[in-house]
């Protein structure tokens, strides 16, 4: 089937494990040249192995932490490299947290800060000169990951409302998924910062990667603006918090989000 990702160079982050590893799976199909990222090269190599074999001399793998910010200016300048340019950067990489405000130190508020907004947003700004083509609702135990959340839809649509006069081949989508059955949770910190490492049953019961990965792949085939992908009751919050934004924050108080 023609995609307009066709022959079109993707670099995922998280590409190691959940809805990275599952998005990888999905564009490995449509004749894209992919860069896979995260700290683990071993399993991005698992992640590259399992692909069809005529894909995977398309793939490269390129390790990268996003707590580094110091060094994601190498990371990018080696990017591009691989291929000669980057057509579309997919953000996907971060980590969760499982812990109240009152509970989570501030090393742990700037550890998710770090990896889920200032890593983030480092790679988008060393790649915007490059580019050749192309949170919504606050919970209890997220104050940290909701912060981060909130503050890449802040970043990313200032940014899109800037690219519109500067730069209007370039696109940004924002994807926001609910409940997805990956590793997520077990990464999650906790307020001493230590892993949570236990998958809740929202996770466990939540969409498969796979299904969230198309929907990804079509909405930035066909450039959206921002997508919800979520089972009825994240995507009945998503528009609750929207619209009704009084009787959500007294639906949201007593949510079972653990
Ligand atoms: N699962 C859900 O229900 C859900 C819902 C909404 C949004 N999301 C978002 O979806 C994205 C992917 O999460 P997931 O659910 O697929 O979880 P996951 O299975 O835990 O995957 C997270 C990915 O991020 C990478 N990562 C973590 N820390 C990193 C760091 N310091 N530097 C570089 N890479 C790092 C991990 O790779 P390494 O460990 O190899 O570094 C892994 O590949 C996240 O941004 C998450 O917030 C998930």
């Amino acid at each position: 089937m023609p995609s307009s990702l066709n022959n079109k160079v993707i670099w995922i982050t998280g590409a190691s494990s959940g809805i990275g590893e599952a998005l990888t799976y999905e564009l490995a199909g449509l004749h894209t040249k992919l860069i896979l990222s995260s700290r683990r090269k071993e399993e991005l190599e698992r992640v590259k192995g399992n692909c069809p074999v005529a894909a995977q001399t398309n793939i490269r793998i390129l390790p990268l932490d996003l707590s580094e910010s110091s060094t994601l200016k190498l990371s990018a300048d080696a990017a591009i490299q691989l291929f000669g340019h980057i057509d579309v950067l997919i953000n996907n990489g971060g980590i969760s947290q499982r812990a109240l405000a009152k509970e989570t130190t501030l090393e742990v508020d700037r550890k998710i800060m770090e990896i889920d907004y200032f890593g983030t947003i480092s790679l988008t700004k060393h790649l915007i000169p490059h580019f050749s083509i192309t949170g919504i609702i606050g919970t209890p135990y997220r104050t940290a990951y909701a912060a981060a959340k909130h503050a890449l839809q802040g970043f990313f649509n200032s940014l899109r409302a800037e690219l519109w006069k500067e730069s209007p081949s370039i696109y940004v989508t924002m994807i926001c998924p609910g409940w997805t059955n990956t590793n997520l949770s077990l990464t999650a910190l906790k307020g001493d910062g230590s892993a949570q490492n236990k998958k809740d049953d929202t996770h466990a019961s939540g969409l498969t990667p796979a299904f969230v990965a198309h929907k990804i792949v079509k909405a930035i085939e066909v450039r959206k603006r921002e997508i919800y992908v979520g089972g009825w009751k994240e995507t009945l919050a998503a528009y609750l918090h929207r619209y009704t934004p009084g009787l959500f924050a007294k639906i949201v108080r007593k949510a079972k989000v653990k």
